[in-house]
């Protein structure tokens, strides 16, 4: 029986079953039903050190990318630990600071910023607008003029890099709807330093997600250098490099970098080129998160077929989206270690929403009864934070744990919660 665990040693097999550092998930799925998101502390403490020690010594902000996971009581993990957040609404700025996060280490990405958003953000003082067209520099420029101040901003580039990911997550190619062309920055960056509204304080790029390999990183880097050199020999100073998040974790069987070698190799390139003195920003998500968080699920029912065997959930994909997005892969092992492949069948693991899509995982040998509790493993990253009601389901709940300590950081919603703000017609 294939109970791998893959990425992180804060899930992993004890005397009660598996186990999120000092506490039994068949205890706390009894306790808080299912289906159930729990999270470990230390492992999202443990993804932050890796970065952190890549940093030491320099000048550097990990602005961490909230949408990878926002709930509150995860942010107020990375706020305490010094991080900034990088954020895309305006929706995330009021979880960050209902979290305790401070607004002047969030920057902004996104292609779509509204007017309203802008303004809210500036009258907050983020610490950085992420530009990514020059359309959206020039509505910049008037919100803030209207408003009396000057909006700090740095120009995200499309390098044109392939970051070798799936195509929904990778955004550094010319085909993409992100950024600048890397041909167009120089002159735009020449632009912005006109507009009295406007002022500049970095670069940044960000060319895709779950991204396993060092090359694309390095070309994107040169890319990237290319640029900063060319920009300040035109006079204009880049106060930092923001170089996006991206980092890929382990799923099933990849074996990504981890962030300190990878920084290592970056910042090699970048003294090579005098550039050291620059504050370094990054925007890690999935690298934070993903491997600190599982979801726990019930079986309900088994449902053998001529074609398929199906074991059937109760997490679906309203609750765990990526199997159905993107045909991500998400390890599943049962709560108990079984240490006999006698009873296992190979099934397809799916969810009670009336679609064919809804499945969580596919052709996984398991030895399960219904009652059985699973976890879907790697599930801290894109999971809740992309779960919707889809089937009037209600969102599942989340606890955090903290070596012996279990943390409610939200509760499973209710029916009425969910109809909440709906109205009958006259
Ligand atoms: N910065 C920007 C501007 C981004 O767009 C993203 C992610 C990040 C940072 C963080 O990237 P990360 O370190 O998490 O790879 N829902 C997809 C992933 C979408 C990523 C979107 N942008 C999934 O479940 O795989």
């Amino acid at each position: 029986m294939n109970n791998t665990l893959p990425g992180t040693p804060y899930f992993h097999y004890g005397e009660s079953g598996l186990m999120a550092e000092g506490l039994a998930l068949s205890a706390l799925a009894e306790k808080h039903g299912t289906p159930l998101y729990v999270y470990s502390k230390a492992a999202m403490l443990g993804a932050l050190a890796a970065y952190q020690a890549g940093f030491a010594g320099r000048k550097a902000q990990i602005c961490y990318a909230m949408k990878a996971n926002s709930s509150l009581g995860v942010l107020q993990v990375f706020a305490r630990a010094g991080c900034g957040f990088d954020i895309v609404s305006i929706g995330e700025l009021a979880r960050v600071r209902a979290a305790g996060g401070d607004p002047a280490k969030v920057i902004f990405s996104g292609v779509g910023k509204t007017r309203y958003e802008m303004g809210e953000a500036l009258a907050a003082g983020i610490g950085c607008f992420n530009v990514e067209s020059e359309a959206e520099i020039e509505v910049l420029n008037e919100v803030a003029l209207a408003m009396g101040l000057r909006a700090p901003i740095s120009i995200r580039v499309n390098p044109n890099v392939d970051p070798k990911t799936h195509p929904y997550i990778s955004t550094g190619l010319k085909g993409n709807k992100f950024g600048i062309a890397h041909e167009r920055t120089l002159a735009t960056y020449q632009y912005a330093a006109t507009l009295r509204g406007l002022h500049i304080v970095g670069i940044d790029c960000h060319i895709g997600s779950q991204i396993t390999e060092e090359a694309p990183y390095l070309d994107a880097l040169d890319r990237m250098l290319d640029l900063v050199q060319a920009i300040e020999a035109a006079g204009i100073s880049l106060a930092h490099i923001d170089f996006g998040g991206g980092l890929g974790i382990q799923y099933h069987d990849e074996v990504p970098p981890t962030a300190d070698a990878l920084w290592a190799k970056l910042l090699q390139k970048i003294d090579a080129r005098g550039l050291g003195d620059h504050t370094l920003m990054i925007e890690p998500g999935r690298s934070l998160v993903g491997n600190a968080g599982v979801c726990l699920t019930e079986v309900l029912y088994l449902k053998p077929g001529e074609q398929k065997n199906f074991c059937i959930v109760d997490a679906a994909m309203n609750d765990l989206p990526r199997p159905a997005m993107y045909q991500a892969y998400h390890a599943i092992v049962p709560l108990e270690e079984k240490t006999t492949t006698a009873q296992a069948r190979v099934y397809d693991v799916v969810g009670p929403v009336c679609e064919s899509g809804d499945w969580i995982g596919r052709d996984r040998a398991l030895a399960v009864q219904p009652g059985e509790r699973l976890a879907v493993m790697s599930a801290g990253a894109y999971c809740m934070s992309m779960a919707s009601n889809y089937n009037t389901r209600t969102r599942a709940a989340e606890v955090l744990v903290d070596g012996h300590q279990a943390t409610v950081i939200r509760q499973r919603e209710s029916i009425t919660d969910l109809f909440r703000g709906e109205h009958l017609s006259a």
